[in-house]
């Protein structure tokens, strides 16, 4: 390959058929935006630069230049005047290559070995532009492309304007293309508007086989060709590429007990031999470690998880779950949590910004808020960390080896020393030194060894 180096992402238009406020090439697939797919596609074809052509509102927008990625470039088309207007918008960040990688932000499945194939064929061919084709059964909606009787690619026709005939063909344009660009920024100008106001792309294919040749590669499982105009259109490419992340990640190694009900999103990694049971989504930027039980139904969102850690049913968003760690069932953990190795939450407890240490018990129903717990704690049953008192949050914490009874109320800010002990129901409203027990609402120190059941 010469120039595998640039990419341009159409992204502007308008995207009307979403019935969407928010821009249609950042409407998510597996948790991240479309764009993003289809940079990434581009990324891993070669691609170093990646322009993307965006609406003037969109192109300001920080979730725009996320899901384009580091180094990408942002072009404005200030009218939607069309996919050829919208490339020519792109000249100015392309021109030192000598050819132009084109690809539609709606087109998010097409594979990066095709988009190598698109590129190693214009490379090869001398086409003056190559088109990465698909046959479809049901091709609706798509330009087709209409060969001479030698079989040379001579138009694209887009549906709009297709007599019966052409209706009939079942090759359809992908909406991505490669250009050589001393003849492209030329011909783009020269684009007539058509019927509707709009200047297309799909017009260059003709006027290449006036000036030169075209060529086209077709792309190898017809799936690739899934564009995302509409909100159904969005779901099934949704199913489709989280097929494809299944597959991947049983072919890396990971258990799904029940596939059609995993939901992994694309930036998230499950660890080898790790179990995952149905009802199950790994979301956002989770990672799971080897030999994990996850699930049913858990649900985690930007986790880490350590090995051999068990979740189920249990919904964590931005914790840390230690290795061999167990969480549940039905127990939340909200950001800020970050559990230890060894540690144990059972049912019915809900964690946010604390730290527990190894080895420590947690099992029924507690609250636990902004607290420090040390090592080998247990925290008894209806436990809870009074953490707010109306209008400020404040911190409980809570020793190494401490004993907290069942349906302790901790009232922060306070310190439960090492190895300190509450009876059950104590309201602690004052500090508990190191190795003292405190009963009774409010608690007060004790100076003997409670009988066994006062706990
Ligand atoms: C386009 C192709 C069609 C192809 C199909 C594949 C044209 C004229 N037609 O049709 O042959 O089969 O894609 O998906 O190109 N865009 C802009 N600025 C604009 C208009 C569009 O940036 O002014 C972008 C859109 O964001 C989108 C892409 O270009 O990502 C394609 O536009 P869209 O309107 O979806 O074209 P289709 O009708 O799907
Ligand atoms: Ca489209």
């Amino acid at each position: 390959m010469t120039d595998a180096s640039t990419g341009v992402i159409l992204a502007a238009g308008k995207g009307a058929r979403m019935k969407s406020r928010i821009p249609k090439a950042l409407h998510e697939l597996c948790g991240a935006p479309m764009l993003s797919h289809t940079a990434a596609a581009m990324r891993d074809a070669g691609v170093s630069r990646v322009v993307v052509v965006a609406d003037p509102a969109t192109a300001e927008t920080p979730q725009l230049a996320s899901a384009a990625g580091n180094g990408a470039k942002i072009a404005v088309q200030d009218e939607p005047l069309g996919t050829a207007n919208a490339l020519l918008a792109a000249q100015a960040a392309c021109q030192k290559f000598d050819s132009v990688l084109v690809g539609a932000a709606d087109m998010p499945l097409v594979l990066p070995s095709s988009v190598r194939r698109l590129l190693a064929e214009h490379d090869s061919s001398g086409a003056l532009v190559t088109v990465l084709t698909a046959r479809l059964e049901s091709p609706d909606g798509m330009g087709r492309i209409r060969r001479d009787s030698a079989g040379r690619p001579v138009s694209i026709v887009e549906e709009a304007v297709a007599d019966g005939e052409t209706l009939a063909i079942e090759e359809v344009n992908t909406g991505w293309y490669c250009f050589t660009s001393e003849w492209l920024w030329g011909s783009l100008e020269k684009a007539q508007f058509s019927v509707n106001g709009e200047k297309y792309l799909t017009d260059l294919l003709e006027m290449a086989t006036l000036e030169g040749t075209a060529a086209t590669v077709e792309v190898e499982d017809p799936a690739e060709a899934m564009g995302v105009n509409d909100r159904c259109q969005l779901a099934a490419a949704e199913e489709k590429m989280r097929r494809r992340i299944r597959t991947r990640w049983m072919q890396a190694g990971v258990t799904l007990k029940d596939p059609a009900t995993t939901y992994i999103d694309v930036n998230a990694v499950p660890g080898s031999d790790s179990v995952i049971y149905p009802g199950t989504h790994i979301l956002g930027n989770t990672r799971i470690g080897r030999e994990c039980h996850i699930g049913p139904g858990s649900f985690l969102e930007d986790c880490e998880v350590g090995d051999g850690a068990k979740v189920v049913s249990s919904h964590c968003e931005g914790a840390r779950i230690g290795s061999c760690t167990t969480v549940g069932p039905s127990s939340r953990l909200r950001p800020g949590t970050k559990l230890d190795d060894r540690v144990a939450v059972g049912n019915f407890v809900e964690i946010k910004n604390s730290t527990v240490g190894e080895g420590t018990h947690i099992g029924h129903f507690s609250y636990v808020g902004d607290a420090e717990v040390g090592r080998d704690v247990n925290i008894g049953a209806g436990a809870v960390t009074c953490n707010y008192d109306g209008e400020n949050k404040h911190m409980t914490v809570i020793g190494d080896g401490a004993f907290v009874g069942s349906g302790a109320m901790l009232v922060a800010p306070v310190t439960i020393g090492r190895e300190a002990r509450t009876g059950a129901g104590a309201v602690v409203t004052k500090d508990v030194p190191d190795g003292k027990l405190v009963v009774g609402v409010p608690a007060r120190k004790v100076h003997r060894n409670p009988p066994e059941g006062e706990l």
